[in-house]
């Protein structure tokens, strides 16, 4: 009854771990994926306005005009980079699904560095497509030799996702300019999911895009930056004949992003969040230091809300050993193909942050 192409899409080791936390009475949440702060007062207001003045119809498939031109001129104040065309998505995942599938054909391959967001590989598979990973540890720079090796005749685009879920590596600009030329030589797209663009702590996050203009579509949203994972809204940028499509495809699946935000997100464009950034980076130092004086190997993020460290000792026994103290986190094997290191959000208060690496002290051998 169930169509083949559903068993693409593999939710059993996030399943898993949702299982396991059921029975936790009050867990030290350090798995969680969306920012702990909310909507901007200012901004959740707009959005009530307009709610309230009725603007709650369908808007135009791409998106209303006024949010893509003030979206055009921010894209090229921020990523050095005029794109073609802009459109209004409901959130990042939203652009993900139209953009494979309008153009991932049956065998196509597609180049995921590993670890990646576990959305990626589910959907690429569930358009057709073969995800290639290259491997990226233990630095989670991208190699350039690996990834030329990876490239074949069916070879269609390169995910890249920086600043990272689930390592919080931003790839230098000299690594970005690499990727591009590579992608150049050999007619790739790149699709360049910089989601946690605003929280980079140490560096400005540069973007592929300024570099491979004519072939890279950009995809990001506010669900991040602005508190707003419920509200559905994002944005793909990038060249006309390839957004074109998507709108096409928007029209007929997703209708259109939520009204009310559209208006909202406008003011969010320009919206500083540097509080938070503070705010985080004293977090990613806390519990970066916190895990390398427990004896933990790990990279210090240089931005997103993550960082992934290797695990101990075995994955499933580490992972049950933190249930076990009310600890959850997630196992690396959710975002890679290996299951050697595990992931923590430190998008959560100061005060779980401490309580969870004092069991990760606790636990560390065995
Ligand atoms: C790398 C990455 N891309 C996209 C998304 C999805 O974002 P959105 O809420 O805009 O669909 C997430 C959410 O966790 C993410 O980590």
């Amino acid at each position: 009854m169930i169509a083949k192409r559903m068993s693409t899409i593999d939710v059993s080791g996030i399943r898993k771990v949702f299982d396991l936390a059921k029975n936790l009475k009050n867990p030290i949440n350090l798995s969680i994926g969306q920012p702990d702060f909310d909507i901007p007062e200012e901004i959740k207001q707009t959005g009530i306005d307009s709610i309230k003045s009725g603007f709650n119809k369908y808007t135009q498939t791409q998106g209303i005009p006024e949010l893509n031109e003030a979206l055009k001129s921010h894209i090229i104040k921020n990523y050095s980079f005029t794109p073609q065309k802009t459109m209004i998505t409901s959130g990042v995942s939203g652009g993900l699904l139209l953009l494979f599938m309008a153009l991932i054909e049956e065998g196509d391959e597609v180049i995921i560095p590993d670890p990646y967001f576990v959305m990626y590989k589910h959907l690429v598979k569930f358009a057709g497509g073969t995800p290639v990973f290259i491997d990226t540890y233990p630095d989670f720079d991208i190699d350039p030799d690996k990834l030329k090796k990876a490239i074949t005749k069916k070879t269609k685009m390169i995910i890249l996702n920086s600043p990272g879920n689930p390592t919080g590596k931003i790839l230098s600009e000299e690594s970005v300019k690499e990727i591009a030329a590579i992608a150049d030589k050999y007619g790739l797209l790149i699709v360049s999911d910089e989601i946690y663009k605003s929280f980079s702590y140490d560096m400005e996050s540069p973007s592929i895009a300024s570099y491979y203009p004519e072939k890279t579509v950009l995809l990001n949203g506010f669900s991040k930056n602005m508190g707003m994972p419920g509200w559905r809204i994002g944005y793909a940028a990038g060249p006309s004949n390839i957004i074109e499509e998507m709108i096409k495809l928007q029209q007929y699946t997703f209708v259109c992003a939520p009204s009310f935000a559209q208006v909202a997100v406008m003011k969010a464009l320009d919206f500083s969040i540097e509080k938070h950034r503070e705010e985080y980076k004293i977090k990613r130092d806390y519990i970066y230091s916190s895990l390398r004086e427990a004896g933990y190997k790990v990279n210090k993020p240089d931005g997103a809300f993550y960082i992934f460290p290797e695990c101990p000792y075995e994955e499933d026994e580490f992972i049950k050993n933190a249930l076990n103290h009310s600890l959850l986190i997630i196992p690396g094997s959710i975002f890679s193909e290996k299951n050697t290191n595990f992931r923590i959000s430190f998008s959560a208060s100061m005060s779980t942050l401490e309580k969870g690496a004092e069991i990760l002290k606790k636990i560390k051998n065995g």
